[in-house]
């Protein structure tokens, strides 16, 4: 174990890497103060180098389906370990991974595995640009796809945090095919659009939900216009359902992409469609993609062994502990005397700190901007309850976190919540 401190190594990182940190949001820009560095975690818990626990809300922003460090996961890791880690020739697992993801997914036939969400964008828009022989692409305020440079204007997440609305370093050619329109308002869908890019669940400018009937009226402006419909089930994707977003809203898209859950806390991501769509790609057709990890053998050892927790006891158990969770954490803000309110979607939890909830980018800024979310989430830390350091992202419940679990952490925030409006 390290006798270091978080913060004698954000002082070293801060020298050899960037804002000390490979991902920016983990820097605690956006709320403050210095990151803690994680030992180890287990798991709904989460400890430090200097040994504090935190309830980890956080599971690497979604791939902790299961809780940290599941014994299945590790252990299949472990096996997979003992055979090497990676070859450059098909293995078996890859194509039981594929199997498994047509066989969850309503409409997916084909399925083509990447290193992680924002490759599995990035491909996914080449292929339906290839497959359709159109340019534009359209995508919402709000809504992140990874940091590809097509998909970085209007992004949420951590592109949000920075106030970036775009990127410095990403051609205005590279964005200029990008068209982005606001959330739930029916777009205009012109005949030379490709691809409409949706979360279907936005989780990425906190949880801002399509309004009733908007995906079912997307997939049909698509359908109208000859535009494929593309869900960014990176999120959603066998969180919400065993089919992911696309069984739970019951709209079928063309084109998904997928990512964190499926490769269970290694790097994967995957992107798929039908069959004709799909052999666009090389070797079948002449969009390219490629990648030297694809398939990884460790990776879909951890994929396959996540999937496989992941049947409808599973969901009914998630489903569950995430009500309990936004239930009792709108019932002690309420009482706390802070104006919140706490959507939920399947197992996925937001706060905002407003008496609506936000409906599109603008009033979801306006509410994460309000400067509460950082005043309790380190009021949480303190008691030992680890939120994401953003106000754009969500809570991810696993299957570990217990119901004493969940009512600790109301607790804590009923606590942490009354100390923040003590303070205003
Ligand atoms: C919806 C969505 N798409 C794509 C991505 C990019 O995935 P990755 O960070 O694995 O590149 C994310 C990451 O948070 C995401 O939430």
């Amino acid at each position: 174990m390290t006798s270091h401190t978080s913060d004698s190594l954000f002082d070293r990182a801060k020298k050899v890497i960037p804002g000390g940190v490979n991902s920016p949001v983990r820097a605690f820009g956006s709320v403050g103060g210095r990151p803690y560095f994680a030992a180890r975690a287990e798991g709904p818990y989460l400890w430090d180098v200097e040994g504090n626990q935190y309830i980890d809300f956080v599971q690497s922003y979604g791939p902790g389906i299961a809780g940290h460090a599941h014994p299945k996961i590790i252990e299949a890791v472990r096996e997979a370990a003992l055979y090497g880690t990676t070859y450059g020739a098909p293995t078996e697992r890859e194509v039981l991974i594929a199997e498994e993801v047509v066989n969850r997914v309503p409409g997916v036939e084909m399925v083509r595995l990447v290193s992680s969400g924002t490759e599995a964008a990035m491909s996914a828009i080449r292929l339906a640009r290839g497959a359709s022989g159109r340019d534009k692409i359209l995508k919402f305020a709000g809504h992140y796809h990874g940091h590809s440079d097509a998909l970085l204007a209007a992004g949420g997440s951590g592109v949000a945090n920075q106030g970036l609305s775009g990127c410095d370093g990403v051609t205005a050619g590279a964005v200029g095919d990008t068209i982005v329109a606001p959330w739930n308002v029916l777009p205009e869908i012109t005949d030379d659009i490709a691809v409409v890019c949706v979360e279907a669940l936005p989780a990425n400018m906190g949880l801002v939900p399509a309004r009733e009937g908007f995906l079912q009226e997307l997939r049909k402006a698509c359908d109208d216009a000859g535009a494929l419909l593309l869900f960014d089930e990176v999120i959603t994707g066998f969180r919400l359902a065993r089919g992911g977003a696309t069984e739970f809203f019951g709209v079928q898209p063309d084109v998904w992409c997928f990512g964190k859950v499926i490769g269970g806390g290694l790097p994967v991501g995957a992107f798929a469609a039908n069959t004709e769509i799909m052999s666009h790609l090389a070797p079948l057709g002449g969009v390219y993609q490629a990648g030297t990890l694809s398939g990884n053998p460790l990776a879909t050892a951890a994929g396959l062994a996540t999937l496989e927790l992941l049947d409808a006891g599973a969901y009914q158990q998630l489903e569950a502990t995430a009500a309990r969770l936004a239930g009792g954490m709108q019932e002690v803000l309420d009482a706390s005397g802070l104006t919140a309110v706490v959507p939920r979607v399947g197992s996925l939890v937001g706060i905002f700190f407003t008496d609506t909830a936000p409906t599109n980018f603008d009033e979801a800024s306006a509410a994460a901007d309000n400067g509460i979310y950082p005043k309790l989430f380190h009021e949480l830390l303190k008691r030992g309850v680890a939120w994401a350091p953003g106000a754009y992202e969500v809570l991810f419940p696993s299957l570990a976190h217990t119901d004493e679990v969940i009512d600790r952490t109301i607790e804590a925030v009923g606590e942490a919540a009354t100390a923040v409006a003590g303070s205003l």
